[in-house]
């Protein structure tokens, strides 16, 4: 039989669609190691070959300890067997330290020895505040240790650790006081490397090139490689943005197979990214944190924005060498850090335990911005909504199917041939009324702004940074031209600040004509992503201001966008209202300006639970606020996978679905009439507890802790945690574990810790430190309370977070085996920075000898400013309650209400009956007492 050339058109169609290589990674397009000379030529060092050495050791006028490193030569070298290196010029070394335990390390070139040029120090990361609390060293003592013949000198750290510099070999490393256990260290396989920038020889070939693009290089070798070591460590975690497991894999050593890429942190627009591989993707935090059993955590931070490269080793990566410095029966994990250039400056944090880190961590790069209530609800995002139309018919059809969301996102479609600030004036004539209308219902609207600006004289973005030279440049001096979205496009230079303020002065609402006070920001392609660029980004020979090279800044070119974004949402309301903007790259300090989300993710269930590690990765490097697009990006889920999507999705800190362009739609209604039901279930599930996440976003941004956490974060010392990257804990309270197969019949779930666990659900007791097995149930993903926690939530189902402003509280008791609990409430506007002068309640809850007690939370002296709200509680829930009592009595009210039986929640009728107490109606804000009769 002839086949019609359509018929083989459709066959070839379909084969394609169901090959592989649909939603597979275009590898070639990325360097690995091997392609990448300074990664290479780090990774082939020797154990043992550095050869440096400090002298000149003191503690300089500015408190801080300084050294020399210079290279071992025969005459100070003693055992004469270290190579001679003739031509390498001294370092600088300084030990600064800072409360809390912080000890920062850098190494640079000696500015006095006239180098080719300054290197690149990240500025606008660290915080002052941080810098304020430096510790003035006044004196160093010296000592030998671990038999060796030279001494080492010894500085005062925190009331329980030293800083310990080793002279020869060099080495830098923190132990515990008293018992010299060492905690973290530098060096101690003597794999420090740093390629000093040198005049061009003739003859010298600096190139390098890979596919079609050339690399002019002009300053040459420049890169700076060393290995860390974590004592008493388990696991390591951390260094975003992978799609990996929570603990990362060893990359090199004995048993790795198959895995023997380092982990990139170079920022890329990664197309269909795969679920499991060390690949850079969109952001990049140099930032490792380590945990073990007998310790606890530490952690390591690499203030650099180069490419960098990190291997983990696997245990006996170094068996058979015999110039490795440390106590070789400790247990530790060894990890090797390259990068392509910048400087050595570096931060030790001591812990003890995972929060310590993280709050030692923050209090350098941050802590998390409190966000807009509104942005902490369900946002609905597709590539496009069509126009105006589709727009009211998404938002009307939510209020149909009583599915509750807060923020409709507008894509790259929505603007006049993708010119950013403007509108298609025929799909979006009326952009203010369309506002409008949604900030009626109490809804916002998000706009996407990208960095590549079309090159169209015309357009007045373009018109003013061309004119007032205001973008990168290429290697020739010539503005940069490159290809993304808007055709040819060129990039303003955002390391620049008076091009950042320029920047967010295109927020106002004058400038950004259509824009009303219910619009936020979505900044993408920040990496930034150069379509016909080098692994498809900007060359690393362009030029920034004050003749940086890309290459020494890529990974911190987002973080400005983000940050210059975020700063104009800020000035365009005069400072009144907290700013929203999503961004995909990233860089340590992004906290402070918005949320993030894991970029490209696929339509299959690998992606749903690899989004679990990469989120709680996120959180533990400082960014609390993020996502994965429910649903998936590539590809058309199928309903079981979206509906579990969802009840995942509704736990990410940042809850958006979305979708590309050429998939089916995918609202939540469009599935069949159980389907919607289930979506609207775990979309209201999110509802219900916005007042803890919001309280939990409250402790992110006070200490860092992030919203959603490793289960070993809570359960420090229980070791069948610490692989555990399919469950989570939202906050303490909360554990809930994902469902991650299709049709899955029964789920394993692993409850820590000595306490029981509370069914969401059922409200049955399950017993910690176990591994359950539960039948996996269609209308929800488990999820437990912890004994000993108290919960708020609010249970009263609107269109929008913003109708939910006076809705009582529901507080639901879950008792532990002393019959107590606990738990916190924290609220304010929603909106304003007015919280940050005091304008905020947060109550404690306490429940023992029968008894719950609601007391204020907020330190004595915060305030000025009183927030005050009518809320009140309508209902306590309590779990763990025998037997039953008859009434409860308020005080101070001295007023007596019932305790009935009733359901767990208001709408499952038909789970079984919990403890509640009705309508108590006490303030939310005020002190009081309820006592079990
Ligand atoms: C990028 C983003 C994606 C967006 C698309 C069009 O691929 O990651 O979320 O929809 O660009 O703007």
């Amino acid at each position: 039989m002839k086949k019609s050339p359509n018929l083989i058109f459709h066959i070839l169609f379909l084969l394609l669609l169901i090959s592989p290589s649909v939603f597979s990674w275009k590898k070639d397009e990325f360097r690995n190691c091997n392609q990448t000379p300074f990664c290479k030529r780090a990774r082939s060092r020797k154990p043992g070959s550095c050869n440096l050495i400090a002298t000149e050791v003191s503690i300089s006028d500015d408190g801080d300890l300084i050294a020399k490193l210079i290279p071992k030569t025969q005459e100070n070298n003693e055992s004469q067997d270290a190579p001679v290196e003739v031509d390498s010029k001294p370092l600088l070394l300084t030990v600064s330290v800072y409360q809390d335990g912080i000890l920062r390390l850098k190494i640079d070139e000696e500015q006095s020895l006239n180098p080719p040029k300054k290197r690149f120090e990240v500025p606008d990361v660290i915080l002052d505040e941080f810098l304020s609390k430096k510790l003035y060293l006044q004196r160093l003592s010296e000592e030998k240790i671990d038999n060796d013949l030279g001494f080492s000198s010894v500085v005062y750290l925190d009331g329980d650790y030293e800083g310990v510099l080793r002279h020869d070999p060099f080495e830098v490393f923190v132990r515990e006081r008293g018992n010299g256990k060492r905690v973290l260290s530098i060096n101690s396989n003597g794999l420090f490397d740093f390629e000093q920038l040198r005049e061009k020889k003739e003859g010298d070939d600096w190139e390098e090139r890979f596919r079609s693009h050339t690399d002019t290089r002009p300053y040459g070798p420049q890169s700076i490689s060393f290995d860390v070591s974590f004592f008493g460590a388990d696991i390591v975690s951390g260094i975003p943005e992978h799609a990996t497991s929570l603990a990362l894999k060893p990359t090199s050593g004995p048993g790795v197979d198959g895995f023997s890429e380092p982990y990139r942190l170079f920022n890329l627009d990664v197309f269909e990214y795969i679920d499991e591989s060390p690949f850079g993707l969109y952001g990049s935090i140099p930032f490792m944190i380590s945990h073990g059993k007998a310790r606890g955590s530490s952690g390591f931070f690499w203030l650099n924005a180069a490419e960098m490269q990190i291997d983990v080793f696997g245990t006996g990566w170094n068996a058979g060498q015999d110039k490795i410095m440390m106590p070789v029966d400790e247990k530790r994990i060894d990890t090797l850090w390259m990068s392509e250039a910048g400087v050595v400056d570096a931060f030790f944090f001591v812990g003890p335990g995972p929060k310590d880190v993280i709050r030692q961590y923050t209090s350098v790069t941050g802590r998390p911005a409190m966000p807009q209530l509104f942005s902490t609800a369900y946002h609905q995002c597709r590539w496009n909504y069509r126009d105006e139309e589709d727009v009211f018919d998404v938002d009307s059809k939510f209020d149909e199917h009583d599915i509750p969301y807060d923020v409709l996102w507008l894509d790259i479609d929505h603007t006049d041939g993708r010119r950013y600030f403007t509108w298609d004036k025929v799909l979006f004539p009326n952009p203010e009324e369309m506002q409008n209308k949604l900030a009626a219902k109490g809804r916002h609207m998000v706009t996407i702004v990208d960095p590549h600006i079309k090159r169209d004289d015309n357009y007045y973005i373009h018109k003013e940074a061309s004119d007032n030279g205001y973008y990168i440049k290429d290697a020739s001096n010539r503005d940069f031209d490159g290809w993304c979205w808007s055709g040819s496009s060129s990039y303003t230079d955002m390391v620049n600040p008076h091009i950042r303020s320029w920047w967010a002065d295109k927020f106002s609402y004058g400038n950004y004509v259509g824009s009303t006070p219910s619009l936020y920001v979505w900044n993408d392609m920040n990496e930034p992503s150069v379509f016909n660029g080098p692994e498809l980004t900007m060359p690393r020979d362009a030029l920034h201001f004050g003749g940086i090279e890309h290459r020494e800044l890529h990974n911190v070119y987002g973080y400005y966008f983000h940050m210059a974004t975020s700063n104009g949402l800020v000035k365009r309301g005069n400072g009144k209202d907290r700013p929203f903007v999503l961004s995909r790259a990233f860089f340590p300090g992004t906290q402070r300006y918005g949320a993030v989300w894991t970029g490209d993710n696929t339509a299959e269930w690998e992606h749903l639970r690899v989004s679990v590690p990469m989120l709680l990765t996120l959180g533990l490097t400082g960014i609390s606020f993020s996502g994965a697009d429910v649903g998936g990006f590539f590809g058309n889920p199928e309903p079981d996978l979206l509906v579990r999507w969802y009840q995942l999705g509704a736990y990410y800190p940042f809850f958006r679905a979305h979708a590309h362009q050429d998939t089916k739609r995918r609202e939540p209604w469009l599935f069949g009439e159980r389907n919607t039901e289930l979506i609207r279930e775990a979309i209201h599930t999110r509802y219900m507890f916005l007042p803890y996440f919001y309280t939990l976003f409250r402790e992110a941004n006070m200490t860092g802790t992030p919203v959603i956490r490793p289960l070993w974060m809570e359960f420090p010392a229980e070791e069948e945690t610490f692989s555990n990257d399919e469950a989570f804990m939202v906050g303490n309270s909360l554990l809930v574990q994902g469902v991650y197969t299709q049709r899955a019949k029964h789920v394993s779930v692993y409850l820590p810790g000595e306490q029981s666990w509370y069914d969401l659900r059922s409200g049955a007791a399950y017993k910690g430190g176990k591994r359950h097995k539960f039948e996996a149930l269609e209308d929800s993903v488990p999820a437990f309370q912890r004994a000993g926690t108290i919960i708020p939530r609010k249970d009263r189902f609107r269109r929008s977070s913003t109708q939910m402003g006076t809705d009582p509280y529901t507080l639901v008791i879950a008792l532990n085996s002393s019959k107590e609990a606990e738990g916190e409430l924290y609220i304010d506007d929603g909106k304003s920075f007015e919280f940050e002068n005091g304008a905020y309640i947060h109550r404690h809850f306490k429940f023992s000898n029968g008894k719950l007690t609601s007391s204020n939370a907020a330190p004595s002296g915060a305030g000025g400013n009183r927030f005050s709200t009518d809320c009140t509680v309508e209902r306590i829930i309590l779990l763990g309650l025998s037997p039953a009592p008859k009434s409860a009595l308020i005080e101070p009210a001295n007023q007596k209400v019932g305790v009935q039986l009733g359901p767990l929640t208001i709408r499952h009728g038909n789970s079984p009956s919990f403890l509640t107490i009705r309508r108590p109606n006490v303030r939310i804000e005020d002190d009081w007492t309820i006592k079990i009769l």
